[in-house]
């Protein structure tokens, strides 16, 4: 798997002479197994067209941000820019720079460079003198200063006949600086939780018998993962540690550590423990055999009677260390007595809130795609919500326990 598998990137192409090498460059992503959407400014047109660049990349290229034919599409811009991991200008020419540095929107491209939540690498490329003016110098020291990536211009001969800076850098240069912002820089984000770490655990832990058995529970992942998204939609940087579970990273979250037994778990949320948030979403085992056999245990035409004992609890170890400015958020998953087993759960782990699910109640539990739960609160605050998506459920919690609406 390369760095970019998976990973969603906006190329902006503008109207200069390098234009040629967005081919090369859409190529290298795509081999790489990057989603790649290009954007081209007007002038663009002239050096390349946006049938190659579509046929490369495999996806519609959007020039205006009012397309002449097209119904209900003025929101695109906001789309792309929060579909995208990373945005890349390439090649930027002196005008984008200029437009990018003081905030200008008169095409998608640059319409997408502001609404996006992503890193954005320039890569300019012009001519030798119109590169060293001090005009595009500053826009480009503007850029830096705002936390984007400016590469520099290669030397070389110009299209011009000058020589000097001003080239584009190498598209396999690009491809790797893609790689290393992509993996360093922390992208830039927005909204009411921005500037807030919290941890979710997602999906069940497994616990080994023998190298080819284990114990578990039937839980999907889907809540965590539901929690996860909104929470990096609402601005916040969010690590998600999951257990064995068939699903996609969401979008927007900042890194994802995949964990099998309840001890990895455990070291993964210790791992993150400074956290403004954490919440436990994973269906924790609760036990774990005493010794797991290193050879796969035969039938023996007897009984086999497993040795267990308790695993970690891993909430009720955060909340024994909770920190002043933490939040602790749990689940309770119960088949009976559920709000006094949660309020019980609440109070012995040290929590700010706790949302209880009841097994058995109609559209909650396992697997189901809509979800019943009551949030309690520290403060002895109660809230029942309806049956919902997973999705809406995901978000009344964390709107009511983080945002307080
Ligand atoms: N939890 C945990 N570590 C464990 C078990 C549970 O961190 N070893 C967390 C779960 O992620 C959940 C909360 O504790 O947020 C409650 O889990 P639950 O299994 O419902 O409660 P328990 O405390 O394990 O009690 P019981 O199984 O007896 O209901």
């Amino acid at each position: 798997m390369t760095a970019l598998e998976g990973k969603h990137i906006v190329l902006g192409v503008c109207g200069g002479i390098a234009a040629y090498k967005a081919a090369e460059l859409v190529r290298l992503y795509k081999k790489a197994g990057a989603h790649v959407r290009v954007l081209m400014t007007p002038h663009a047109h002239r050096f390349v067209t946006p049938l190659t660049l579509g046929t490369l990349s495999e996806e519609e290229v959007h020039t205006e941000i009012f397309p002449p034919n097209e119904k209900g599409s003025w929101t695109r811009h906001v789309e792309i820019g929060l579909w995208a991991d990373i945005m890349v200008v390439a090649p930027a020419t002196a005008q984008t720079v200029a437009k990018l540095a003081d905030g200008t929107c008169d095409s998608m491209l640059t319409a997408v460079a502001l609404s996006r939540r992503c890193p954005l690498l320039v890569c300019p490329a012009m001519d030798h003198d119109m590169y060293m003016h001090a005009a595009t110098q500053g826009n480009m020291d503007t850029l830096r200063h705002r936390g984007d990536i400016v590469m520099e211009a290669a030397h070389g001969e110009l299209a011009s006949g000058l020589v000097g800076e001003g080239r584009l850098p190498e598209p396999a240069d690009i491809v790797n600086t893609t790689i290393r912002v992509l993996t360093e820089a922390a992208p830039r984000r927005s909204g009411p939780l921005a500037g807030q770490a919290l941890t979710v655990t997602a999906g069940p832990t497994r616990e080994p018998i023998d190298p080819v058995r284990f114990i578990s529970n039937h839980s999907s992942g889907t809540m965590g993962f539901a929690i996860a998204e909104t929470a990096a939609r609402l601005g916040a940087e969010v690590t998600l540690i999951s257990g064995p579970v068939a699903l996609p990273t969401p979008a927007g979250v900042a890194r994802r550590v995949d964990v099998e037994t309840t001890a990895d778990m455990h070291e993964a949320v210790l791992a993150r423990g400074a956290d403004d948030v954490i919440i436990m979403v994973a269906a924790v085992a609760d036990y774990t055999p005493a010794s797991a056999s290193t050879r796969k245990i035969k039938k023996d035409g007897h009984g086999l009677a497993l040795e267990l004992v308790p695993t970690v609890d891993i909430l009720a170890d955060l909340g024994s260390r909770k920190q002043r400015h933490q939040r602790l958020i749990g689940f309770a998953l119960e088949t009976h007595d559920g709000l006094e087993n949660a309020r019980g759960k609440l109070a012995r782990k040290n929590l700010d809130w706790i949302v209880l699910n009841i097994l058995g109640e109609e559209g909650a539990g396992f697997g189901a795609g809509t979800n019943k739960v009551t949030i309690l609160g520290a403060d002895g605050s109660t809230v029942k919500l309806p049956v919902l998506p997973k999705a809406e459920v995901a978000a009344a919690i964390v709107h009511h326990t983080l945002l307080g609406v």
